[in-house]
């Protein structure tokens, strides 16, 4: 904790990242042994030609991959574990309900100073676990904070032609950023955005037990632990938002697209991206898309867009950048910064 007189307005810098991938790959091919699909099919429709799973004989899970991506962003910001306060885990597959995962990950990680709890947004959760962590910077609570994005959906897949709109889609993954104070006050968020509309819960959800079933859905255990999801309605839903979303943050910042030299955006379909990108009419290098190599990966799928973008030095300091994601909840975010 940093003791500051209350007038004193600091900056919040991004001064490292990292992510995990599975060694294991899924391709379209190997789906196409598993269920009724073909890669024309889903290479059309979402873009998707490989995505990274989980090998849970190896004891591969969102615990181990949120570990190394923190270490890794740790290591990238030259910042020793136990200067980390603060650890923010965006994941809607925790290991257990109890203890918070991100209890372990900072055990893991040697960040044993660092206070740490999840934050389920589904896959907004990186979005908003990144707009609180910046509050607790800037607000003056903690100087050193962590947010990472861990998931591992490919363990609630149904790999079979019943579940192969779902199945086909996601992948597994993890991304994490070091955020940490500046006395440069310009350095930080300059708008964000929130949303959920809860009567739209029933679009993307696990049931577990019979009640989880939404009105009109007859109970069917066959389904318990794989994910039910509307893929078309979720599709209409995310075309049209996307653009308000930005729209809006690009509104309360005073900004232009033009302003913004990267739009870091949640990776959930090729078709979803390119109609977003269409609408604002920017150059394809100015929305990043890498989902032909890693699917769908929920919260972990924008700090991993971020770490490849930093390391390949397509994103830098004094760039204004804005994050955008939606996902279950229904819930959907944007965070746009200056680094
Ligand atoms: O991360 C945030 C949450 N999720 C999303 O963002 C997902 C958003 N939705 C989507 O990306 C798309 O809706 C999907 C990729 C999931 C599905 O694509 P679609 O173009 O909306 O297909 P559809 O569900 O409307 O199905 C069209 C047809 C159907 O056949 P009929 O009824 O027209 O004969 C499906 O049975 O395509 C069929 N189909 C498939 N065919 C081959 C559905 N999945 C597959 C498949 N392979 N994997």
């Amino acid at each position: 904790m940093n003791a500051r007189p209350p007038s004193a307005r600091r900056g919040v810098r991004l001064v490292g990242t990292g992510r995990c991938l599975p060694e294991k790959t899924l391709s379209n091919a190997q789906l196409e042994r598993m269920m009724d699909t073909s890669d024309e099919w889903i290479v059309q429709r979402t873009g998707i030609r490989m995505r990274h799973v989980v090998d849970r004989d190896r004891g591969e899970s969102t615990l181990g991959l949120a570990s190394e991506a923190l270490r890794r962003a740790l290591a990238d910001a030259s910042i020793d574990p136990l200067d980390l306060d603060l650890l923010v885990l965006a994941t809607m597959t925790s290991e257990m309900m109890c203890p918070p995962t991100a209890c372990r990950v900072v055990h893991a990680a040697g960040a044993t100073r660092a206070a740490a709890f999840d934050l389920n947004g589904a896959c907004s959760g990186f979005v908003f676990s990144l707009n609180v962590a910046h509050e607790l910077v800037r607000g003056g609570a903690y100087r050193t904070v962590a947010v990472v994005g861990a998931d591992t959906l490919s363990v609630h897949m149904d790999y079979c032609t019943a579940g192969r709109g779902t199945a086909i889609l996601f992948g597994d993954g993890a991304g994490a950023v070091i955020l940490r104070a500046t006395d440069d006050a310009t350095k930080g968020l300059l708008a964000h955005s929130m949303h959920t509309d809860g009567t739209g819960w029933m679009e993307i959800y696990i049931p577990y037990h019979p009640t989880d079933f939404p009105e009109g859905t007859p109970p069917d255990p066959s389904r318990f632990g794989h994910v039910q999801m509307n893929g078309s309605s979720v599709f209409k839903f995310a075309v049209s938002t996307f653009p308000q979303l930005i729209q809006e943050t690009l509104d309360k910042a005073g900004l232009t697209a033009d302003d913004v030299d990267m739009f870091v955006c949640h990776q959930s379909n090729r078709r979803i991206l390119d109609a977003a990108r269409a609408r604002f009419g920017l150059p394809e290098d100015k929305l990043y898309v890498n989902i032909d190599r890693v699917g769908n990966t929920v919260a972990a799928s924008v700090p991993m867009c971020l770490d490849e973008l930093r390391r390949a030095g397509r994103v830098r300091e004094g760039m204004k950048v804005m994050f955008v994601a939606f996902g279950g909840g229904l819930t959907w975010g944007s965070s746009l910064w200056q680094l």
